[in-house]
């Protein structure tokens, strides 16, 4: 095992709150152990485009708060090409990097996998999107504040429903994957909530609005998630609207608002546990594996079992959003 002297960090994919936690956690880790530690900025991008920049105590000092990443992200188009990776690799020596950290979602960890494949550099991942759509870990960092801040949203929008008696179709993100609109419409009191791990949502829906919109007051909250099979909220909220004229339907997307924000606690927290462990395990000569964490402890998941694999919903919380809206 070659020995780790110098190290690099990187943010990939959507930003989440809480990467700068990790960034800051592991560039402390490594500066306690007298390990150099530069960070890649807009992810593979600059890792193609060599921007590599080395980290001091003071460039992560009083980030912990902050949402984004001060290291920017991208999605890389280049990254997936054996070019574009040749040169990312070449980079990668250039700078004499022995070990690489990268906080992302699956598809940069699949990124990550290839390149490993093909050349010889340790990565250790941490997963980091408001999604929490990775198997192998039961939480994703990002993914509290997000909660927190759909149902803040959720909260103010429900002031116009009631107070103009419509029925709001709030779209939440997630991409495929619906833990994030079920939790928050859950946690909000929504009537209805449309997912896509649960097929054939169309009659539940109709009965809510059957049973429960009779007079001129149709306030209520449905919460659709983006990756939905019956389309997005627009597109629900214009079916309804045709099928019953009397009901206001109104639409909310919310957005990237999902993204921003200072991270929660819990965010906080779990960043800053992961990039220690994912630091020592690079030290430790571990590699291509992402620090998870299964009921409340870390675990470390080889890179190969993190695939999104449209990730089982939790079953108790589709039964209680049953239970709660079937009167
Ligand atoms: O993965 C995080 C996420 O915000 C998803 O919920 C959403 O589908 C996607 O990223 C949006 O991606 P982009 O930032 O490329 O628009």
């Amino acid at each position: 095992m070659k020995e780790i002297k110098r190290i690099a960090i990187f943010t990939s994919g959507g930003d989440a709150p809480g990467m700068n936690a990790a960034v800051s956690a592991v560039t402390r880790s490594a500066l306690a152990s007298d390990i150099e530690i530069f960070g890649i900025y807009h992810g593979y991008q600059g890792m193609i485009d060599n921007d590599f920049k080395k980290l001091s105590f003071d460039d992560v000092s009083d980030i912990i708060q902050d949402g984004g990443t001060i290291l920017k992200t991208a999605r890389c188009m280049d990254f997936m090409t054996s070019e574009g990776r040749l040169t990312a690799y070449k980079n990668l020596q250039k700078n004499k990097i022995d070990g690489v950290i990268v906080i992302g979602g699956d598809g940069s960890f699949k990124g990550a996998t290839v390149f490993s494949q093909e050349f010889d550099i340790p990565f250790i991942g941490i997963p980091g999107t408001i999604d929490n759509d990775i198997s192998g870990t039961d939480y994703t960092i990002g993914y509290d504040t997000a909660l927190n801040t759909v149902v803040d949203a959720i909260d103010k929008i429900k002031d116009t429903a009631n107070s103009h008696g419509r029925l709001f179709f709030i779209e939440a993100m997630g991409n495929e994957a619906g833990l994030l609109t079920l939790e928050s419409g859950i946690a909000s009191g929504a009537e209805v909530i449309l997912i896509p791990e649960i097929l054939n949502q169309e009659d539940e829906l109709d009965n809510f609005i059957k049973k429960r919109i009779k007079n001129k007051d149709s306030s209520g909250i449905v919460v659709v998630a983006e990756g939905d099979e019956m389309g997005g909220a627009v597109k629900i909220a214009n079916k309804v609207q045709k099928d019953y004229p009397h009901i206001e339907a109104r639409v909310s997307i919310l957005g990237y608002i999902q993204r921003g924000g200072n991270p929660s606690g819990k965010d906080r927290l779990e960043a800053t546990r992961m990039g220690v462990a994912a630091f020592k395990c690079l030290l430790a000569g571990k590699r291509n594996i992402m620090i998870g964490l299964k009921k409340h402890d870390i675990v470390e998941v080889p890179f190969s079992n993190t695939a999104k694999a449209f990730r089982p919903i939790n079953s108790e919380l589709i039964e209680i959003q049953k239970i709660l809206n079937s009167y």
